[in-house]
């Protein structure tokens, strides 16, 4: 936190700097302003004579103490201002520092979220590596190693490359959709073509789990960018898929409402307790559940990624979940 310490000291100095120049410039017109006023009055003295029947008399040396006077009052004002200017400067830099905290705070907090996502993706690309490493160098020293040990490691190398690759394209998509609308371009996508092409994709997950899928889907169309969507709608039904029971039903729900366009994606999984559901779109969290069975495979960046193309889509994600039950997942879409 040097940077930001640093970057803090610099903000404070250079508030400082601009009130104390603001300051000193007042100053200087107060003191010019004061003194020209206190010449003004000690002229008007001196030239103030007492009437007399024979004519004004004029007191003599009332100049000299009347000079006396403003040169002590102007040192006077002087140090007066220069006092008030100190107090400023001690106040401002105090009230400064302050606000410079208070200007950096969102900065602080996305280096550190910077800091900490760097250090989940590189512990994440290290698993894999270290383990095609520890492979290889096994097989290396094993001088016996026959052809179907070879290729049985081959095998296991490519499912960790594979892992690698899908946490590679995962980064990118976060890089891509954080970054904003501005790149995508936004077409008319039709919702139910998308969630067909996507369920078709996932046909052979659904069978290996015997999963049936529950269609309840309007021909609705959306303003959206179609690789997004296709992305977004994948992630759902991905964890949908990964998080179910053997042998359940997928519902998915797409209708529309006055205002909004409504996806739902409903499953009769292991659903998500309450505590866990307010950080699933957080980067790299992975409830417990997820994390203790080593059955279920995951980074915890599919809802996150899903998140940044609702939030492009001015989309809203709800989940609604009950532990061992299931969840449902809704994408709210402004229409
Ligand atoms: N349909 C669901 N049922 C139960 N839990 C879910 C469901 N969808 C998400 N979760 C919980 O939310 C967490 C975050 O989901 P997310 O999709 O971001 O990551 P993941 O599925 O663990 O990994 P991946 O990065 O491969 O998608 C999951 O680990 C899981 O605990
Ligand atoms: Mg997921």
């Amino acid at each position: 936190m040097n940077e930001i310490f640093n970057a803090r000291v610099k903000l404070t100095i250079w508030y400082v700097i601009i009130i104390m120049v603001i300051s000193a410039f007042f100053s200087g017109g107060v003191y010019r302003i004061l003194v020209s006023e206190l010449q003004r009055g000690l002229r008007a003295q001196v030239v103030k004579a007492i009437p007399t029947d024979a004519g004004p008399i004029f007191i003599k040396g009332i100049q000299e103490v009347e000079e006396e006077i403003f040169t002590e009052s102007k040192k006077r004002i002087l140090h007066q201002l220069i006092i008030v200017n100190i107090t400023i400067l001690g106040t401002s830099g105090l009230a400064a520092y302050f606000l410079a905290g208070k200007s950096l705070l969102p900065i602080e907090h996305s280096l550190n979220e910077q800091k900490r996502f760097t250090a989940d993706a590189s512990h994440e690309l290290r698993t894999p590596l270290t383990s095609i490493k520890t492979e290889i160098e096994v097989a290396l020293r094993d001088k016996n190693l026959t052809l179907k040990e070879a290729k049985k490691l081959l095998v296991s190398n490519l499912e960790e490359v594979d892992k690698m690759q899908s946490l590679s394209n995962y980064l990118l998509s976060l890089t891509k959709y954080q970054n904003g609308e501005k790149k995508l371009t936004f077409v008319k996508v039709k919702l139910k073509e998308v969630i067909s092409e996507v369920l078709h994709k996932s046909s052979k997950h659904l069978k290996d789990k015997d999963i049936s899928i529950e269609e309840h889907i309007q021909d609705l169309s959306i303003n959206g960018n179609q690789i997004a969507l296709t992305e977004l709608i994948t992630i759902l039904i991905d964890n949908a898929i990964k998080y179910s029971h053997k042998n359940t039903t997928i519902t998915v729900t797409l209708t529309k409402e006055i205002r909004h366009t409504t996806l739902k994606i409903q499953d009769e999984g292991i659903g998500i307790k309450e505590s866990d559901i307010a950080y699933i779109f957080n980067r790299f969290y992975r409830a417990d559940t997820s994390r203790s069975k080593d059955t279920i495979e995951g980074y915890g960046l599919g809802l996150s990624i899903a998140k940044s193309i609702a939030d492009i889509h001015h989309a809203r994600i709800e989940v609604e979940s009950v532990q061992g039950k299931g969840s449902t997942f809704s994408v709210i879409f402004h229409s």
